[in-house]
C-alpha cells in the first residue's frame, strides 16, 4: 500500500510534469505549423505565418502553394526557419549567377546581378561564403559601389603567380574549392548587409586549357557555408549548381515591434528578452527619396527557458520542475517497488488458487517430470500476445477468448484466456490440463502449457493456421471448396481422435462439445479437434458423468439434454451432426430453412425417410462422391443420430466404417456393406449404469 501522504504528494507534484510534457507553441493558435511534406517540411515559426493573422506583418507572410513555403516580401523560397539563443535565421533557395558565354573576351565583364533586401528585416549572414566557379574567372561582390570580396579561379595552374592576381587580398584555400576551377571567400561580417551585386568577369590571363562544354561556364554565388561544406566536395559538383541555400539573419523592425508589444518586460514576464538591437535596415522614403535606417531587434528566451521568444508565453521553463521531478521520481520509484511486491504476492496467490501446486504435483506423479506441460509465466504470455491486444483475437467462445501469440523462440501459439474461474472446480481443471497434456494424438490440438499466475488460467496451444471446419463448410465466399475426399478424410481423422479419447487414452475423456467450429484445419487440411473447455475425464469404472447440461444447441444429444447424463454416445451424436454438415454443407441450425427444418438433424432425417436425400446434399459431394459411398456415410450419420444412445455405434465402429469406405475407394472391387456392421455393434454395448442426479 502507498502511504496516503505520499499519494497526496504525488498528486500535488504531478502538475509540473504536465507543464513539462506540453511542447511549447511555435506558431499562433490555429495557425499551420509547417509547410511541405517529408524531409522537405519546414516548420513555420512565428513571426512567420501562413494566412491572415498568423504572421506578424507582411514581411513574414509565407504562402504554401504546392507544398512550397514562399516568403513573399523577398520573393524567395524558404528552406528552414530557425530561432536559437545565438541567432534568428532563415535559409532561402537562391539562384546562382551563371554564364556560359562562349565569346567572352579575356579581361571583359561577363555578367552581373543584384540582390536587394533593402527595407526588409532580412540580412545576409556572415555564415555564407562567396564562391566563384570556372576557368579564368574573377568573381567579386560589391555593395554600395565598392568591392567587398572576390576570388579567382583557373583551370591551368602552370604559371599563376602573385603578379597575375588582380587582387592581393584574394585567398586560395580549402582543398576542394581552392582556386582550381573553384574559389571561395568570406564576406565581411557587417551586420547591415542588405544589398549585394555579384559580378563575373574574365581575367587577362590566357588559359592553356582545352575548353570542355562545362569549362566554358562561369558562375558566382553566396552560399550557406555549412551546406556547401557538407554537400560540395569537388569543383565539378560546384560547376553544376543552379540553386543554392543562402542564410539570412532576421529580426523585427522597431516599428513593428512597437505594434505588438508596448511593454516587453511586463508582457513576457521576463521569460524572454527582446532588447537586443542587432542590425539597422536601410529604407528609402519613396516620396522624398531620402534614405533612413531603422533598428532591427531580435528576441531570445532567457536562461532557463526555451521555445519561441516572439510568441506570448512562447518561452517555457526547463528548470523549474527539477526539484519536484526528483521528489516525484523518488515517490514513483517507491510506488513501483510496493506495487511489484504486491504483484508477486498476487501471482503466488493466483497460482495457488488456480491449482498450480496441485498441477505440479500431478504432473510430477504422472510422468516424473513437469516437462509435458510447461508452466508459462504471465510476463512471457503478455509479451507473446502484445498484452492481449484486441488485434490478436482469433476467436471468442463460451469458455474464453483465444489470442494469437508468438513466443520468444519464434513459435506461433494460440493462447486461450478462460472466462471467470469461479465456475470451474479447480481440481477438475487441473485434472483436465494434466490429462490433456498427456494426450499426444496428431488429430488433437496439442496443449503446450498453461499459466496459472494470472487471475484466470491461461492455456497455450499449438497454433493451427487454417481456421475452423465451420468456416470452410459454410462460407460461401470462400473460393476453396472441400472435396469429397477431403471431407471423408476429415471425418476419419475426427472419428479417430474421438475414438482415441474415448478408449485409448489412459482415462476416457468425453469432449462434450464436438461441432464443426471446434474442428480446426492445419496447413494440409488435416483435422485437429480443439476446445476441451467443457471436456470431462472420468474414472474408469464410470460409464457416464452427471453434470449441468453444457454444449452447443444443434449438436446436443437429446438424451443427454433430458437426463443430464453425458456418455461417450453423446459425443457420437454430436459427431453425427458434423457428418451431416460434411454431407450437406449446411449449418446445424439455420433460419434460412423452413420452420420445421431449422434443425439440420430433422431436415436430414426427414430427407432420408422421404427418400430425397440427394436433394439436400452439397453439390461438391454429389459431383465426385460415389452414390454407395455417400449412402454409407448418410446411413452412418443416421445411426449416430439415433435418439436412443444405446443404439448408436461407438466411435471405434464409426471410425472403422469410415476407414472402410476409404479402403474400398482404393480397392474398388471390394464391396463394403454397412448393414452388417450396424448390427454387430449391438452386442458390444455394455450394461447401462444409471446414476441418478
Ligand atoms: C530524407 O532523409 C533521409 C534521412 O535523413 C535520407 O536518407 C533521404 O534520402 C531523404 N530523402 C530526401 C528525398 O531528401
Ligand atoms: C517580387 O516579384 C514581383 C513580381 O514577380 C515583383 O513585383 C516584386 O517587386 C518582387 N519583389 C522583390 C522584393 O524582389
Ligand atoms: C530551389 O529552387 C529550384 C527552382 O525552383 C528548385 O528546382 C530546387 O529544387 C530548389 N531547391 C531546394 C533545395 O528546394
Ligand atoms: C551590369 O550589367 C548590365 C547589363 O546586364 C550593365 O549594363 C551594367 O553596366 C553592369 N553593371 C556593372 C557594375 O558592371
Ligand atoms: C554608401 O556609400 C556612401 C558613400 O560612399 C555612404 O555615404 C553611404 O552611407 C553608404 N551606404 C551604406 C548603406 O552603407
Ligand atoms: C585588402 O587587404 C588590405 C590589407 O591586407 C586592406 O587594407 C584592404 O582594404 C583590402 N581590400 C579589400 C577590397 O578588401
Ligand atoms: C604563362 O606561361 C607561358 C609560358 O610558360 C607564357 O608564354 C605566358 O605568357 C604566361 N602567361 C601569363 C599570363 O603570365
Ligand atoms: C599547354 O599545355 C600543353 C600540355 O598540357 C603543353 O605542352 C604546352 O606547352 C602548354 N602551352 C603553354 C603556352 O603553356
Ligand atoms: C506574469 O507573472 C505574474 C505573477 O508572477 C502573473 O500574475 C501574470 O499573469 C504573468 N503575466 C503573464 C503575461 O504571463
Ligand atoms: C524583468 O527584468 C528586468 C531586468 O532584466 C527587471 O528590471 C524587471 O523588474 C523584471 N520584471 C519582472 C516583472 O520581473
Ligand atoms: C516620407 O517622408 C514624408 C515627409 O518627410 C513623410 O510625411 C512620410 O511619412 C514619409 N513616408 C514614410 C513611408 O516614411
Ligand atoms: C527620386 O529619384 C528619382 C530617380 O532617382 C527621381 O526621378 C525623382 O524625381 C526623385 N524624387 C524626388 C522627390 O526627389
Amino acid at each position: 500500500m502507498i502511504p496516503p501522504l505520499l499519494f497526496q504528494l504525488m498528486i500535488l507534484l504531478s502538475w509540473p510534469i504536465n507543464a513539462l510534457a506540453e511542447s511549447p507553441a511555435i506558431a499562433k493558435p490555429n495557425c499551420p505549423t509547417s509547410c511541405g511534406n517529408g524531409n522537405g517540411s519546414v516548420s513555420i515559426q512565428f513571426p512567420f505565418g501562413i494566412g491572415d493573422g498568423c504572421y506578424l506583418d507582411h514581411q513574414y507572410e509565407v504562402t504554401c502553394d504546392s507544398s512550397t513555403p514562399f516568403l513573399r516580401s523577398i520573393n524567395l523560397t524558404v528552406l528552414d526557419i530557425s530561432i536559437s539563443l545565438e541567432a534568428s535565421t532563415i535559409l532561402v533557395n537562391h539562384t546562382v549567377l551563371r554564364s556560359c558565354n562562349l565569346e567572352s573576351i579575356p579581361g571583359e565583364f561577363v555578367r552581373n546581378g543584384t540582390v536587394n533586401l533593402e527595407s526588409s528585416p532580412f540580412f545576409f549572414s556572415d555564415e555564407n561564403r562567396f564562391v566563384g566557379v570556372g576557368c579564368n574567372t574573377f568573381a567579386y561582390l560589391s555593395s554600395n559601389r565598392s568591392i567587398i570580396s572576390g576570388c579567382l579561379s583557373f583551370c591551368d595552374r602552370s604559371n599563376i603567380s602573385a603578379e597575375t592576381m588582380p587582387l592581393s587580398n584574394v585567398t586560395l584555400r580549402n582543398s576542394d574549392c581552392n582556386g582550381i576551377k573553384c574559389c571561395q571567400t568570406r564576406i565581411p561580417s557587417s551586420r547591415d548587409l542588405q544589398q549585394l551585386r555579384m559580378t563575373l568577369s574574365t581575367t587577362n590571363y590566357e588559359e592553356n586549357t582545352t575548353m570542355t562544354e562545362q569549362n566554358k561556364c562561369k558562375s558566382a554565388f553566396l552560399v550557406d557555408q555549412e551546406w556547401f561544406g557538407n554537400n560540395i566536395d569537388s569543383p565539378d559538383k560546384a560547376q553544376g549548381l543552379k540553386h543554392v541555400p543562402v542564410l539570412l539573419d532576421w529580426g523585427i523592425h522597431e516599428s513593428s515591434f512597437d505594434l505588438i508589444e508596448r511593454n516587453p518586460s511586463k508582457r513576457y514576464n521576463n521569460t524572454s528578452d527582446c532588447n537586443q538591437i542587432f542590425a539597422h535596415s536601410t529604407s528609402t522614403n519613396t516620396s522624398t527619396n531620402a534614405t533612413f535606417t531603422m533598428p532591427v531587434r531580435r528576441c531570445r528566451c532567457n536562461p532557463g527557458y526555451e521555445g519561441n521568444p516572439y510568441l506570448l508565453h512562447g518561452c517555457q521553463g526547463i528548470g523549474i520542475g527539477f526539484g519536484a521531478l526528483f521528489l516525484l521520481i523518488g515517490a514513483w520509484w517507491l510506488y513501483i517497488i510496493v506495487k511489484r511486491r504486491k504483484n508477486i504476492k498476487l501471482k503466488e496467490e493466483y497460482f495457488k488458487r488456480n491449482g498450480g501446486l496441485l498441477l505440479q504435483q500431478q504432473l510430477t506423479s504422472l510422468d516424473g517430470s513437469v516437462d509435458r506441460c510447461k508452466l508459462f509465466n504471465s510476463k512471457e504470455l503478455d509479451k507473446a500476445t502484445d498484452n492481449f491486444n484486441m488485434d490478436r483475437i482469433l476467436g471468442q467462445g463460451g469458455q474464453g477468448t483465444v489470442y494469437k501469440g508468438m513466443l520468444t523462440d519464434g513459435k506461433i501459439v494460440a493462447v486461450k484466456k478462460s472466462k471467470a474461474v469461479d465456475e470451474w472446480k479447480i481440481e477438475e481443471f487441473i485434472n483436465e490440463v494434466a490429462i490433456l497434456s498427456q494426450i499426444n494424438h496428431r488429430n488433437v490440438v496439442k496443449l503446450l502449457g498453461c499459466c496459472l499466475e494470472t487471475e484466470v488460467p491461461l492455456l497455450v496451444y499449438e497454433f493451427i493456421p487454417n481456421g475452423t471446419l465451420l468456416h470452410y463448410l459454410h462460407n460461401q465466399a470462400e473460393e476453396f471448396q472441400l472435396t469429397w475426399d477431403m471431407r471423408l478424410q476429415i471425418a476419419i481423422e475426427v472419428a479417430g481422435a474421438l475414438c482415441y479419447l474415448h478408449s485409448a487414452a489412459s482415462f476416457p475423456i468425453y469432449h462434450r462439445d464436438i461441432k464443426s467450429a471446434n474442428i480446426l484445419l492445419d496447413d494440409k487440411y488435416r483435422a485437429k479437434v480443439a476446445d476441451f473447455g467443457t471436456s470431462k475425464s472420468i474414472a474408469i469404472d464410470q460409464t457416464h458423468v452427471t453434470t449441468k447440461v453444457k454444449g452447443t444447441f444443434g449438436y446436443l444429444d437429446p438424451e443427454y439434454f433430458q437426463s443430464s447424463q453425458f456418455t461417450d454416445k453423446s459425443d457420437v451424436y454430436s459427431f453425427g451432426v458434423v457428418l451431416v454438415e460434411l454431407l450437406t454443407g449446411q449449418k446445424a441450425i439455420s433460419s434460412t430453412r423452413s420452420q420445421d427444418n431449422r434443425s439440420l438433424v430433422t431436415h436430414f432425417i426427414v430427407s432420408m425417410v422421404e427418400n430425397n436425400l440427394f436433394d439436400i446434399l452439397d453439390p461438391e459431394v454429389t459431383k465426385v462422391g460415389k452414390k454407395e459411398e455417400i449412402m454409407t456415410v448418410a446411413n452412418l450419420a443416421k445411426s449416430c443420430l439415433n435418439l436412443n444412445g444405446k443404439k448408436r455405434p461407438t466411435m471405434k465402429e464409426v471410425a472403422t466404417v469410415l476407414e472402410g469406405i476409404q479402403a474400398s475407394q482404393k480397392e474398388s472391387n471390394v464391396q463394403q456393406n454397412y448393414e452388417e456392421v450396424e448390427y454387430v455393434r449391438t452386442e458390444l454395448i455394455e450394461p447401462w449404469d444409471v446414476v441418478s442426479t
